[in-house]
């Protein structure tokens, strides 16, 4: 590499991918004084902040319940845990997530199986799901990846047929619609993260689980709180996974605005999509209107070499492009094993080598959305020019 004259590597992009003090669209000093108000009063460990905010959540949602818990790592753990997944059992989840999906398995003692996803919406492959199922599946995470609503009635009945469990995890989906109703609402339970990079951000962890079962939510607010139905009295093993009044707050500020928001992530995408249309590239398909909520923006490219190259000049022009995922979940060193190899899956192996994500934020700019799709099209216009390209 040395001696390289190529463009110096702007240390600061000056397209980021996230741009966190815009997340608050105005009205900063009212959440501001709430806060000030909460630190100086106390009541920061479930205070009446957190169940306001679940109900707004559960009233968004259109789900009866909704239990604040510490992160969305926790809210799948804790929602197999509450419908009883633990070792001996097998959950079916694609191959193609953020590694956590399947941590949430493995932590709860049973065994993750892998399906492969689709060419078309880079979401599980319901084709194969059947094909996946044991004696010893006990639940299915459908994962909304990357914003995108996956089909979850038709997962409902496979699921159903086999006497399967549905879990979604919705991470990445907030507000997403399947067949008009939204994501996280037609399950066993709906997982959610409001980590700092989501389309509903808390200032810190955060996450939740939706659910209509009342005993569910029951059993499901006793474990987020050490299985403490009153102090000093555990009835079941729980666990320390509490949604912070804080953060509650911080949502609670936000989530009046995240419809708009997510329309405007929905023009940035439709944006790169027409602006991009012409070039060797590939996208996740949108599905209807609603469908999506783009927490990323995927483009896939014709070879690795290609999508290497492309993630090394969009950085070296300011552009924060990162890839999600480099390694399929049955590659992860901690979550490999028989289990992990017993169903090949070629495209989320593919797609970990071809793909890569466009900033996309709902204050991106046109002179931003200007800058990416320059550099995008600067790209390939270098790679003709030089003959890379046939
Ligand atoms: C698909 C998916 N599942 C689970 C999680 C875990 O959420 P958290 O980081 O809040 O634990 C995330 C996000 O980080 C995610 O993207």
């Amino acid at each position: 590499m040395g001696g390289s004259t190529g463009p110096a590597v702007p240390t600061v992009p000056t397209v980021p991918k996230y741009r966190y003090p815009a997340q608050f669209g105005g009205g900063e000093e009212e959440l501001l004084a709430r806060i000030g108000d909460l630190l100086l009063r106390g009541g920061y460990v479930l205070g009446e902040e957190v169940a306001e905010f679940e109900q707004r959540l559960a009233g968004y949602l259109g789900s009866a319940h909704t239990v604040g818990v510490n992160s969305g790592t926790d809210a799948l753990i804790l929602a197999l845990d509450a419908l009883g997944v633990g070792p001996g059992d097998e959950v079916v989840t694609v191959a193609n997530s953020f590694h956590a999906t399947a941590q949430a398995i493995a932590r709860r003692g049973a065994t993750p199986v892998y399906v492969d996803c689709r060419e078309d919406d880079f979401l599980m492959d319901l084709d194969r799901l059947p094909g996946a199922f044991t004696e010893r599946t006990r639940a299915v995470i459908l994962v909304h990846m990357f914003g995108k609503a996956a089909d979850v009635p038709r997962a409902r009945r496979l699921a159903r047929d086999a006497g399967v469990l549905l879990v979604e995890d919705c991470a990445q989906a907030i507000g997403a619609r399947s067949h008009g109703v939204r994501v996280g609402t037609a399950s066993a339970a709906g997982c959610w993260s409001f980590a700092p990079s989501k389309n509903l951000a808390a200032a810190g962890d955060a996450g939740a689980v939706s659910v209509q079962d009342d005993e569910l939510a029951e059993r499901l607010r006793l474990l987020r709180h050490f299985g403490q139905p009153q102090q000093n009295r555990h009835e079941i093993l729980g666990y320390n996974s509490r949604l912070d009044t804080l953060q509650a707050l911080v949502l609670l500020h936000k989530l009046d605005r995240l419809d708009a928001w997510n329309a405007r992530r929905a023009e940035v995408a439709a944006t790169y999509r027409r602006r991009l249309a012409g070039l060797p590239l590939r996208f996740q398909e949108p599905g209807e209107d609603g469908e999506h909520v783009y927490h990323l923006f995927q483009v896939r490219t014709r070879t690795e070499d290609e999508r290497d190259g492309l993630l090394a000049h969009l950085t070296a022009s300011g552009v924060d492009a990162v890839v999600r995922y480099p390694t399929p979940l049955p590659h992860q060193p901690a979550l490999a094993g028989p289990a992990a190899r017993r169903h090949p899956c070629p495209v989320a192996e593919e797609l970990s080598r071809q793909t890569l994500c466009l900033p996309v934020r709902p204050d991106l700019d046109a002179r931003e959305i200007g800058q990416v799709c320059d550099a995008v099209a600067g790209y390939f216009a270098s790679r003709t020019s030089s003959g890379s390209v046939g």
